[in-house]
C-alpha cells in the first residue's frame, strides 16, 4: 500500500511551525494587550503581508503572531466561536486546575509571576520577531510594531543571541520530531503526523479533530478555508506555549559539585546523568563513559534495548522523561509503545535570555556572578495542549512515579525539590534533597493561526 502523503498548505502556515529560525540569531517576543479592537485590527492588517510562512526560508528576518483566548474575543470572535477552541486554551495557563497540572506553585505560582499571572495585565497577543543581526531585529521590530494605538505593549522579552547551548551549559536544540509533509525526513520512529502540530490534518489517531470550525455565515467574505461546508478557522494553526523559566545556574553547579564530591569532572558526570546527554550533546546511552564530540547531534537511539533498566541513562534523566522513545511499560520497545509515544511529542522553539555564567561556557558578554536573571523562554507548539505539552510536563516530568521510580521528579526542571536516582553496578546512587533550579516567572497559552485566519481575525467587526 502506498504511504499516504499529506499536502501541507505551507504558504498558509506560520513559519515557526516548520523551523526554529536557527539562522536568525536575535529574537524578541512582545506581549500586547488589546485596548481598542478597531486599532488592533488595523495593526493586524498591516502585519499580515509581513508574516513569515512555512514556504519561506528567511535569511534576514521573520515575523509571526499568536493570540490568547482573550485576544481572540477582543478582536471580535463571538462566544460560540471561541468555544470551539480547546478548553485548555480557553481556560488559560493560570486557572487553578492547570497550575496543579503544570506544578506552578510556591515560588513558581502565577500570583508571583512578572507577566501572565492573575495580578498582571491581560495578555492578548504575542508578536514573535526574529532577525539575522541586532540591526535586522531592530529594523523588523520598527516595521512590525503597532503604530496607531489600540494595543499596549505589556512586556518585551529580549532573547540572548542564539547559540547551541542552554544556560546550565549543555548542548540544546538537538532532538525534535520530524513532521510528515513539513520538515526534512528522518527515521520512522521519530516521524510524526502533521496533525499532531497543525489543526485540520490527520493526527496519530488517524483523526482530524473537529476544532475551530465555524458556521459558514461567520465568514461571508470566504477568507477562511472550507471543510464540510464550514469555515475552518483552525486549519494550519497550532497552539503555542510560552513560559519564562528562570534558571539558577550557580545553584545548579554548586549543588552537583557538593553532591558529586569529586571535583569538576565528577560534577559534570552527575549533571550529565540528570540531563541524559553530556554537555557536548552525546546521549548517555551511546556514550556512557565520557563525552564524545562525534555524537553531539546524535538522535537515532532508543533506551529499551541498550539500557532497559537505566544503568547508562538514568530513567529520571530529563531527556529520557521528556521523550522515553518507546521504553515505557507495558510493552517497552514494541511498535505500540513507539506509536503511543508519538502522541506526546512537541516542537520546541524556545530561546535563552540573560548572560552566561555556567562554568562550562566561556563568558563573552558580561562579568560573571551578577544578579541578573537568566534562563529559557520555553516555547513549544502542538495541536493538543492537554495530550502533548501538559501530558509531558505532568505525567512524565513532574510525576514522582515515573517508569518504576517512586519519589523522583525531573531533576533539571522541577519547580519543587526532589530525589534523583541513578542506577549503577553494584550500587544505586540516590541523591535526596535536590533543590529546584528552575522558577516559572510568566506564561500563557496562545493560538498561532494560519495566515488566512489572521486575515480573518483582522476583518472582524
Ligand atoms: C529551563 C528549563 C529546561 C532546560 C534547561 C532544558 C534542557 C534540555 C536539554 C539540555 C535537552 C537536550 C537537548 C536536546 O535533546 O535537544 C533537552 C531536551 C528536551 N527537553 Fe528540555 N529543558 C528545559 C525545559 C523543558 C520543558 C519544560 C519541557 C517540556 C515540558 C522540555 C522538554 C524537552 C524535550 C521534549 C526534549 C527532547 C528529548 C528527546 O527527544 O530526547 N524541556 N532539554
Amino acid at each position: 500500500v502506498a504511504a499516504q502523503t499529506v499536502s501541507v498548505e505551507r504558504a498558509d502556515v506560520q513559519g515557526l511551525v516548520a523551523r526554529g529560525y536557527g539562522r536568525l540569531k536575535e529574537a524578541r517576543f512582545v506581549l500586547f494587550r488589546i485596548d481598542h479592537p478597531a486599532g488592533a485590527r488595523d495593526w493586524l492588517n498591516t502585519l499580515v503581508p509581513m508574516l513569515t510562512s512555512a514556504a519561506d526560508e528567511p535569511e534576514y528576518r521573520a515575523v509571526n503572531i499568536a493570540f490568547t483566548a482573550s485576544g481572540a474575543r477582543k478582536l471580535g470572535l463571538d462566544h460560540d466561536a471561541v468555544g470551539r477552541f480547546a478548553l485548555e486554551f480557553r481556560d488559560g495557563m493560570t486557572s487553578p486546575h492547570r497550575s496543579r497540572i503544570l506544578g506552578d506553585r510556591g515560588d513558581s505560582g502565577p500570583e508571583r509571576w512578572a507577566w501572565g499571572g492573575p495580578g498582571n495585565p491581560e495578555i492578548d497577543a504575542v508578536l514573535l520577531v526574529y532577525g539575522r543581526s541586532k540591526v535586522a531585529l531592530a529594523e523588523t521590530l520598527g516595521r512590525a510594531a503597532p503604530r496607531h494605538g489600540g494595543v499596549t505593549e505589556i512586556v518585551s522579552l529580549q532573547t540572548a543571541t542564539l547559540t547551541a547551548l542552554e544556560h546550565f551549559g549543555f548542548h540544546d536544540g538537538i532532538s525534535q520530531p520530524a513532521v510528515e509533509g513539513l520538515t526534512p525526513r528522518c527515521a520512522p520512529a521519530n516521524t510524526v503526523k502533521v496533525g499532531e502540530f497543525l489543526l485540520g490534518y490527520p493526527n496519530e489517531y488517524g483523526l482530524v479533530p473537529d476544532r475551530a470550525l465555524l458556521d459558514s455565515q461567520a465568514d461571508p467574505g470566504g477568507l477562511l478555508p472550507r471543510r464540510a461546508g464550514r469555515a475552518d478557522l483552525g486549519r494550519n494553526g497550532s497552539y503555542l506555549v510560552l513560559r519564562e523559566l528562570v534558571q539558577d545556574v550557580p545553584g545548579f553547579w554548586g549543588f552537583v559539585e557538593r553532591a558529586a564530591s569529586g571535583g569538576r569532572s565528577e560534577a559534570v558526570r552527575l549533571a550529565s546523568k540528570m540531563v541524559g546527554r553530556w554537555p557536548g550533546g552525546a546521549p548517555l546511552v551511546a556514550a556512557p563513559e565520557h563525552d564524545d564530540p562525534t555524537l553531539g547531534d546524535h538522535n537515532d537511539f532508543f533506551y529499551h534495548l541498550a539500557d532497559p533498566h537505566g544503568l547508562l541513562c538514568p530513567k529520571g534523566a530529563h531527556v529520557r522523561r521528556s521523550n522515553p522513545r518507546g521504553s515505557l511499560a507495558p510493552e517497552p520497545g514494541s511498535d505500540r509503545s513507539i506509536a503511543i509515544g508519538k502522541r506526546h511529542r512537541i516542537l520546541r522553539r524556545g530561546r535563552q535570555f540573560g548572560t552566561w555564567v555556567s562554568p562550562l561556557v566561556p563568558d563573552v558578554d558580561a562579568p560573571r556572578g551578577d544578579d541578573e536573571a537568566r534562563g529559557l523562554y520555553f516555547i513549544c507548539l502542538n495541536a493538543n495542549l492537554a495530550r502533548q505539552f501538559e501530558f509531558i510536563q505532568h505525567t512524565w516530568l513532574n510525576n514522582p512515579k515515573f517508569d518504576g521510580l517512586y519519589d523522583d521528579t525531573d531533576p533539571l526542571v522541577s519547580t519543587a525539590s526532589t530525589t534523583f536516582t541513578a542506577l549503577a553496578e553494584p550500587f544505586r546512587e540516590r541523591i535526596t534533597g535536590v533543590p529546584s533550579f528552575v522558577t516559572v516567572r510568566g506564561g500563557a497559552y496562545f493560538f498561532l493561526p494560519g495566515i488566512r485566519a489572521v486575515r480573518y481575525l483582522a476583518s472582524l467587526e
